[in-house]
């Protein structure tokens, strides 16, 4: 050791280390941090004996204490298992009905159901279901298609306007872009459908409207405005809107006659996942 010295005010010998003019005293380790290195390494060697812990080419060394997280997870999952299978096998065999006089079963299915609703709906249906513009609204009392369990149930299953052979099918026709009506009878209707569902509307407008009304339109909106679920036809005389309520957007809609697009999801999901949807929807709207 080249440059050892010895301090002069404290006395103590350095190390012979110097850092710009720096030079380290060469005192003994304190007692404490001694000891805690050396219980360190003693708590150290007793954890690879008792614990899994070195690593080796095929495994690793297990541990005469045998734990193991991998095993504890397996048995968690054991358990949650055998708790579910009972309900997961109820809800294979039980019809919708069923489902929904049962708590426990109704409670498990809606949990699946909210899951993968999540999952496979939100994105068009918006997060719990509350829609948008041209996306069914699934948390109030207006259906398209109907709003009982076994009618939600068929909507999923098959889709609308899917490419599903059995899908609900309907088509409101473009008056306006396909020249069947003029933009004057176009205009005259939306004051008409203004004046349906309880607005103010142009007097004339509508009295113009009505014969026209009667003639392109009742056979999927009814006389009376009131829709026809079969059809997927809306009610134009509530106050809730698929396409939005005012006079610019129901004219749009009588010009385009747009028809929104629901999958099918029967080939995608097994019967379980289709009920415990159908339960989830119908339980957390305002069901029929
Ligand atoms: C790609 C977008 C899209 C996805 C994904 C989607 N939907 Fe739809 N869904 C629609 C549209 C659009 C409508 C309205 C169709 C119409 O205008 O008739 C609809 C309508 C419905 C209806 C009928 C509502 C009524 O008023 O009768 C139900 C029930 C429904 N969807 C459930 C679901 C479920 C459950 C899922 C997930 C498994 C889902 N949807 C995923 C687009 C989607
Ligand atoms: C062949 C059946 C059919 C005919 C005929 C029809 N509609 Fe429709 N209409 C529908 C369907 C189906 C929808 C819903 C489209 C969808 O779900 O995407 C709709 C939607 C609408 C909407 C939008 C409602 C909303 O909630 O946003 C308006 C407004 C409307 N129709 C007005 C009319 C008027 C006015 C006529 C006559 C000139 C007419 N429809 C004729 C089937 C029809």
């Amino acid at each position: 050791m080249a440059n050892r010295e010895t301090d002069e005010v404290s006395g103590v010998e350095t190390t012979g280390h110097e850092w710009d003019g720096i030079r380290e005293l060469d005192n003994p380790l304190p007692r404490w941090w001694l000891y805690t290195f050396w219980a360190g390494i003693a708590v150290a060697a007793v954890y690879w004996v008792l614990m899994p812990a070195w690593p080796g080419i095929n495994s690793y060394t297990r541990g005469v204490l045998g734990q193991s997280d991998r095993a504890d997870v397996a048995v968690a999952l054991k358990d949650l298992q055998t708790v579910r299978g009972a309900q997961a096998a109820k809800l294979k065999t039980a019809t919708l009905q069923q489902i929904e006089t049962d708590p426990e079963l109704q409670a498990y299915a809606q949990a699946v159901g909210q899951s993968v609703f999540g999952d496979n709906c939100a994105t068009c249906h918006g997060a719990g279901g509350v829609g948008a513009k041209g996306y069914a609204n699934l948390r109030d009392d207006v259906w398209l298609w109907g709003g009982s369990l076994d009618e939600i149930h068929r909507t999923i299953e098959v889709g609308i306007r899917s490419d599903h052979p059995q899908t609900r099918m309907s088509q409101m026709p473009a008056f306006g872009r396909d020249q069947m009506l003029t933009p004057a009878q176009v205009s005259d209707l939306t004051e008409y459908v203004v004046a349906l569902s309880g607005r103010q509307a142009n007097v004339a407008a509508v009295r113009r409207a009505a014969p026209i009304y009667q003639q392109q339109c009742v056979a999927c909106h009814g006389p009376t405005g009131t829709g026809d679920k079969a059809q997927g036809a809306p009610n134009l005389t509530d106050q809730e809107w698929l396409y939005g309520s005012s006079r610019a957007d129901i004219q749009g809609q009588i010009w385009n006659g747009r028809g929104g697009v629901m999958p099918s999801w029967k080939a995608r999901f097994d019967p379980e996942t289709i009920k415990a949807l159908a339960v989830y929807i119908h339980s957390n709207a305002g069901g029929q």
